[in-house]
């Protein structure tokens, strides 16, 4: 028995944490993440590389950077993806521990390019920005870029003694880069740190996707160790400022952090997230591995909500669709499909984890960790994965992502008033 997934993304040995340049070039979806291949913990990172024409059969490569120049010397920190004259531009954050104990550091951003996919250079010209924003500290990273009317902007996350925020970066090159300013943040109300910020236009709106550290719980919100949510918006790049509503959290499970979006060559945002949480026991290191990434999904935005559907591609994972027959069944890799007005209760791998509709409660819960919301669930999609479950409710409305690990049973129940159909991966 192994904990390692069957159709979700993991390293082929070693730890690995956020999805970093995800991008489609010449046809071919990139993911390259936060890999440290020496050990089963986080250190030094480089990034590693897996590339794939579906999304979801990833073929391993070679690592595309490491650490080890004077100013990213301790970490190829995370960052984004872009392609410009046909050249595959990626940017990253140089770390520098300045003590022994890791305490201080010193963040750059740097860039690295790579005319086909397979080998890459960093730029010359790094760090190609360097020193604390105006109005942020040391801890300013994981640069996000995009083009937009014949310019280019960068968001990068960073923070002041007690506020988290994002600081806007534009170019005529790419290259050479100013600082226009914060953009967002300095709430007084979500968190010390902004991570991994990503910002884009969809249906009409603009969304600022951000790893918000240091929230604090408030009644059934934000029992994770670190969020990951979204505001809706707009960006006026000339002011510059993001005006937005309310914070929502994006997923509602036990492990979902660091998520990274790209718009592919069909015009699809996509959005892949570490299937994670910091801090935490991680059975499978065992095993030699650490951590995979969800399954992706496709973003959408209704009633000012972001939805998070699986990608189409999904299906042609099926082996075979059935109806569920009696309420017990085994497997290791699988979907399991209904629409219900009922309450039921699906338990996971024996009672590993159980999902539940119970009125207009939904509730993931592991062990003694509950995660719960008040909503109204009609259609469920769960896929289960060797040691993970993600529940899709409402075609992706709210959605549950959690890493589960199994003991020893490979059985699973689902009770209540419903027909479900399988599709064995
Ligand atoms: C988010 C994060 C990023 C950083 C990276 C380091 O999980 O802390 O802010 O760039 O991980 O591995």
């Amino acid at each position: 028995m192994t904990f390692r997934p069957h159709y979700h993304f993991a390293p082929p040995f070693g730890w690995m944490n956020d999805p970093n340049g995800l991008c489609q070039y010449n046809g071919v979806y990139h993911l390259f993440y936060q890999y440290h291949p020496f050990g089963v913990d986080w250190d030094d990172m480089h990034w590693g590389h897996a590339t794939s024409t579906d999304l979801i059969r990833w073929e391993h490569k070679p690592i595309a950077l490491r650490p080890g120049l004077d100013y990213d010397q301790d970490g190829v920190f995370s960052g984004s993806a872009l392609v410009k004259d046909g050249v595959l531009h990626l940017y990253y954050t140089g770390n520098v521990w300045l003590d022994e104990k890791r305490e201080t550091l010193r963040q750059v951003q740097c860039l690295a390019t790579s005319a086909d996919g397979n080998t890459f250079k960093k730029h010359l010209d790094n760090p190609i920005i360097s020193g604390e924003p105006a109005r942020g500290n040391a801890h300013v990273r994981d640069p996000k870029v995009w083009d937009q009317e014949g310019r280019y902007y960068m968001v990068l996350g960073t923070r002041d003694a007690t506020d988290g925020k994002v600081v806007l970066y534009d170019s005529d090159d790419a290259i050479h880069w100013s600082e226009r300013g914060v953009i967002a943040g300095e709430t007084g109300e979500h968190g010390w740190m902004w991570e991994c910020p990503d910002l884009f236009h969809l249906d009409g709106h603009d969304v600022l996707l951000l790893s918000p550290q240091g929230m604090e719980q408030d009644g059934d919100r934000y029992h994770n160790l670190h969020q990951c949510g979204y505001f809706v918006g707009h960006l006026d790049l000339n002011a510059p400022l993001f005006t937005h509503g309310t914070f929502t959290e994006l997923d509602y499970g036990h492990d979902f952090y660091a998520a990274q979006t790209f718009l592919d060559e069909r015009g699809r945002r996509i959005l892949i997230a570490w299937n994670a949480m910091w801090e935490r026991d991680w059975p499978e290191q065992a095993e030699g591995w650490t951590n995979q990434m969800t399954i992706p999904r496709e973003l959408s935005l209704r009633n000012g909500r972001l939805y998070m559907t699986p990608i189409e591609e999904m299906a042609s994972l099926r082996q075979t669709s059935q109806r569920l027959a009696g309420p017990k069944f085994e497997g290791d890799a699988f979907e399991l499909s209904f629409d219900t007005e009922a309450d039921f209760q699906f338990a996971c791998f024996g009672e590993t984890a159980t999902f539940s509709k119970s009125g207009n409660t939904l509730e993931l819960t592991r062990g003694h960790e509950v995660r719960r919301l008040q909503a109204s669930g009609r259609t469920f999609r769960i896929f289960v994965d060797a040691s993970s479950i993600e529940v899709f409710v409402n075609d992706g409305e709210f959605v549950f992502s959690s890493r589960v690990y199994p003991s020893e049973k490979r059985t699973h129940q689902l009770t209540g008033d419903v027909t479900a159909t399988l599709h064995r991966y």
